[in-house]
């Protein structure tokens, strides 16, 4: 959405804004703010995508997974993050991060994570197992 209005601070308001829209409208289908009720034991197994780059309790080539969700973006300690991220003032909400994973580019320009779950149920899924790892 909207790649030329290049800030991630704007991205992230309209991000909210669609959320807000959703919940308001009861919209459903396909909208950001919309996340399925996951497994967090297929998450857990679906994952295993997400460790060729982040770990639990240690950064990689992304910052480390436990406690994420309800998580500033940009806070894991030693990581070092992109500027675009690291000033995106997101919190990770499952909402958010429903977001993030459709194509975390969209949502922060920037970033430095490339990599996309396209599969709605899989996201809710890994998002589901994640919120187990505090
Ligand atoms: C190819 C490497 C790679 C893969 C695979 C990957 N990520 Fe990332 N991820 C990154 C990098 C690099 C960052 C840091 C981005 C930045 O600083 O802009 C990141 C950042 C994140 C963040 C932001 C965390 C924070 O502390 O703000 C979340 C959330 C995230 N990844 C979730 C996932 C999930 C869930 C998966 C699996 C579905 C996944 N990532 C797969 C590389 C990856």
């Amino acid at each position: 959405m909207r790649r030329n209005w290049s800030r991630a601070g704007w991205n992230f308001v309209g991000v909210m804004a669609l959320a807000s829209f959703a919940m308001t409208q009861g919209a459903s289908p396909a909208t950001a703010g919309t996340v399925l009720v996951g497994d967090p034991v297929a998450g857990k197994a679906a994952w295993t995508a997400c460790q060729a780059c982040h770990e639990l309790d240690s950064n990689k080539t992304g910052p480390k997974h436990r406690g994420l969700v309800g998580r500033k973006a940009g806070a894991a300690p030693g990581f070092k993050y992109s500027v675009a991220l690291a000033e995106a003032g997101i919190i990770w909400t499952p909402e958010n991060l429903d977001t993030w994973l459709q194509d975390p580019g969209t949502m922060v320009m920037g970033t430095k994570m490339f990599y996309s779950v396209s599969d709605p149920k899989q996201r809710a899924d890994i998002i589901a197992y994640l919120a187990t790892e505090k």
